[in-house]
């Protein structure tokens, strides 16, 4: 597949984010509310760094990153459609963002299952960090 990515449009096309977020098990609404998908991609158009993969029109690959751009960098919502998992788009995605700030320090939360492709690019598991403590964002509170 001939992919190309985007590191400077961060207002991504809403229907296509949303679909990959259901995907990736991250929006449970096929459906979600207009006002909820019209917002879909709010935390990107804020966000510090976002890059895309495409395959011509088609969004099948994302990261953001939150970062001072300085000291310390956050990767967040990196998800590749399952239709092209597995041929690389995701580790180029991360690996483009290092790119931007390669001085910086890169955190990652995510699932254990994913830990190791996290390490294949050089991340470490973090034994400093015993915990992880959260606030869940109102979207996130159940009823
Ligand atoms: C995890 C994810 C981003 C990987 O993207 P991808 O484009 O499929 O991965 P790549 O093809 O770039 O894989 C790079 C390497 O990591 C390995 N890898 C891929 N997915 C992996 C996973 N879930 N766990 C462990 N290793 C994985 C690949 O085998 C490959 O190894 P190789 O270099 O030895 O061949 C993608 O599977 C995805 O979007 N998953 C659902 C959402 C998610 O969990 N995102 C992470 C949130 S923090």
């Amino acid at each position: 597949v001939n992919i190309s990515y985007n590191d400077t449009k961060k207002d991504l096309p809403v229907e296509q984010l949303h679909y990959l977020f259901v995907t990736a098990g991250w929006s449970d609404s096929e459906t979600p509310p207009l006002n909820i998908l019209e917002n879909f991609n709010r935390p990107f158009i804020d966000s510090t760094l976002v890059i895309s993969a495409w395959e011509d029109e088609r969004l099948v690959g994302t990261v953001r990153v939150l970062s001072d751009k300085f000291i310390r960098s956050v990767i967040y919502d990196l998800v590749i459609d399952p239709e092209y998992q597995g041929k690389g788009i995701g580790a180029e995605l991360v690996k483009r963002c290092i790119a931007h700030y390669p001085n910086s320090e890169w955190l990652v939360g995510c699932l254990k299952n994913v830990a190791s492709f996290y390490e294949k690019i050089g991340f470490k598991v973090d034994t400093n960090c015993e915990v992880f403590l959260s606030i869940p964002s109102i979207y996130q509170r159940s009823e």
